[in-house]
């Protein structure tokens, strides 16, 4: 198995012990940030009032609200669609919460339709997130979708 399979295995298991998204997401980012090296921050921004908030995380104290279109999350918000930075000092506008912060993949969660939330991953080192990353996490954000409960 790979590390996402596992990844995504222990993720269903939580939410099926609870699927309200505040416990959910809370475990799933100490998942993350647990089981995938090189990380310094994982989590989730939601969207309230057409905006993008800090949700649950693990990592450094980051920016509480960021407006559609702003950084990485804000893009990929905007645009619908994961956000890939294999270097951060190459994306315009990127928001350095964490100074340690090298790269980032940014995930779009929805709720049917609607862009409900953004599962945000930062790394200390450039180039961290393949490919074969990017697909892991997007399983994981498909799996997350059909099983969470927004209330
Ligand atoms: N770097 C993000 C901001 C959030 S922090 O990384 C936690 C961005 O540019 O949207």
């Amino acid at each position: 198995m790979t590390e996402y399979q596992i990844l995504a295995g222990q993720a269903e298991g939580l939410l099926e012990t609870e699927s309200w998204y505040v416990a959910a997401f809370s475990n799933i980012s100490a998942l993350v940030m647990s089981m995938l090296p090189n990380l310094n921050w994982a989590g989730f921004y939601l969207v309230r009032d057409g905006k993008l908030t800090v949700g649950p995380f693990q990592g450094k104290p980051a920016c509480i609200h960021i407006a559609p279109g702003k950084g990485v999350c804000g893009t990929a918000m905007e645009r619908n669609e994961t956000v890939l930075v294999p270097d951060v000092h190459q994306f315009p506008g990127h928001i350095a919460c964490d100074g340690a912060s090298e790269s980032e993949i940014v995930i779009p969660v929805h709720d049917g339709e609607a862009v409900r939330a953004v599962l945000d991953i930062d790394s200390p080192v450039k180039n961290r997130f393949t490919a074969e990353d990017r697909e892991g996490l997007e399983a994981l954000v498909r799996m997350i979708e059909e099983k969470v409960s927004w209330a």
